[in-house]
């Protein structure tokens, strides 16, 4: 496999699944676009997905009606709280999740690593996140009997007569986009990296998918360098996420460059970042991608224009986002080839006077497991 290059551009690399899915899976044609799709991640651990059976209306219909569903009262959105499950189901009200990275010396370490210009907004107060958030399950029933019954539980459908109405067409429509486009490209990124396509794909099968979209306050919280996610990784697999239409997400390259201002082309584009599963199966040789979502000088723009455009439309920012999980009962460990291939790399890159900070390590455990771990850590789990 080709090594990171010395100076990456700061233009996310897009990858086409449609050449995946038009052509033979042994042609040159596909080969070429899965190593760059292999490649973007291990580079980035981001990359633009072109899909063209994804409809940019689909997302629209979407953000309106999450739009809507956000700018009930509080008391309203609150029948939708699910805390016996973690909230991994239903609404989560803004200032419940911490970003961990606070309170995490390894995560404070990558921060301490980027020249300061390059830093995320400061996290050190360890406030929660102002943003809410709606988990709504995309995944198919197991065949067995699952040890994580918690993570795999039934769907709150909203009440309010005006949302209820709109609320699974619009939701299965576009989580069903996302996740057909996810799942290409995780057999595309298995190509890549020389495995079966299959690999990740029937490991995820019955993986607790969520279609997660979040929403911010903008008329609490549009003024500039206000966090909105604080700096921190996901615990999923593959997050997949359609156009917000406010800018604001930033993402690190291989989390020692650049904060990379993310910009999804209008149209059949998605964005795609890797999670702390594909880490851990990979043994770091794709690693978890940082980003943060905050007001920045677009985000003021945009508010002002739409404020302008759309007065009459609650003023609150939608992202379009999708977790792509493993099954919860899969037995997670590192791919041999591939921890090998992330042992050289980390050489590579050190003798490239890049420091990817203290060596981590991958043990052996369920998927299950890392995902409770990781919530306990941003305070969702008690
Ligand atoms: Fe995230």
């Amino acid at each position: 496999m080709s090594v990171v290059p010395q100076e990456i551009s700061m233009d996310l690399p897009v990858v086409d699944l449609d050449v995946y899915l038009n052509n033979a899976v042994d042609s040159p044609e596909v080969k070429a676009e899965c190593e760059k799709a292999a490649k973007a991640l291990i580079t980035y651990g981001a990359l633009v997905l072109h899909d063209s059976r994804v409809a940019e209306k689909d997302n629209e219909t979407f953000l309106d009606l999450l739009e809507d569903y956000f700018a009930q009262p509080e008391e309203e959105l609150g029948k939708d709280e699910r805390p016996e499950l973690s909230y991994q189901i239903g609404v989560t009200l803004e200032n419940t999740e911490k970003p961990k990275c606070a309170v995490d010396e390894p995560c404070l370490n990558v921060i301490q690593r980027l020249a300061p210009e390059e830093r995320p907004l400061d996290i050190s107060g360890h406030h929660p996140d102002p943003k809410c958030r709606f988990f709504w399950r995309m995944a198919e029933q197991p065949p067995y009997e699952t040890k994580f019954p918690g993570l795999n539980a039934d769907n709150v459908v909203p009440q309010a007569p005006h949302i209820k109405e709109r609320w699974n067409p619009a939701m299965q429509q576009w989580g069903t986009s996302m996740k057909s486009a996810v799942e290409g490209l995780t057999e595309m990124t298995a190509v890549g990296l020389g495995l079966p396509a299959g690999t990740f794909k029937d490991a995820g099968k019955y993986g607790p998918h969520l279609l997660a979209p979040t929403a911010s306050d903008l008329v609490k919280y549009g003024q500039k360098d206000t966090i909105l996610a604080g700096f921190h990784t996901d615990l999923n697999f593959l997050t997949i996420h359609g156009r917000s239409r406010y800018p604001g997400l930033h993402i690190w390259a291989r989390n020692t460059g650049k904060r990379i201002a993310v910009k999804i082309p209008p149209g059949n584009y998605l964005l795609v970042q890797a999670g702390k599963q594909l880490e851990h199966i990979t043994g770091g040789l794709i690693k978890a991608g940082f980003h943060e979502v905050v007001v920045n000088e677009r985000t003021v723009e945009v508010i002002e224009k739409r404020k302008q455009q759309f007065p009459d439309r609650p003023l609150i920012r939608i992202s379009s986002t999708f977790f792509w999980h493993l099954n919860s009962d899969h037995d997670l460990a590192p791919i041999p080839k591939l921890a090998e291939e992330a042992y050289r790399l980390r050489a590579e890159q050190f003798n490239l006077g890049r420091d990817e900070g203290e060596e981590k390590t991958y043990p052996p455990m369920k998927v299950g497991e890392l995902v409770q771990e990781e919530l306990k850590h941003i305070a969702l789990m008690a």
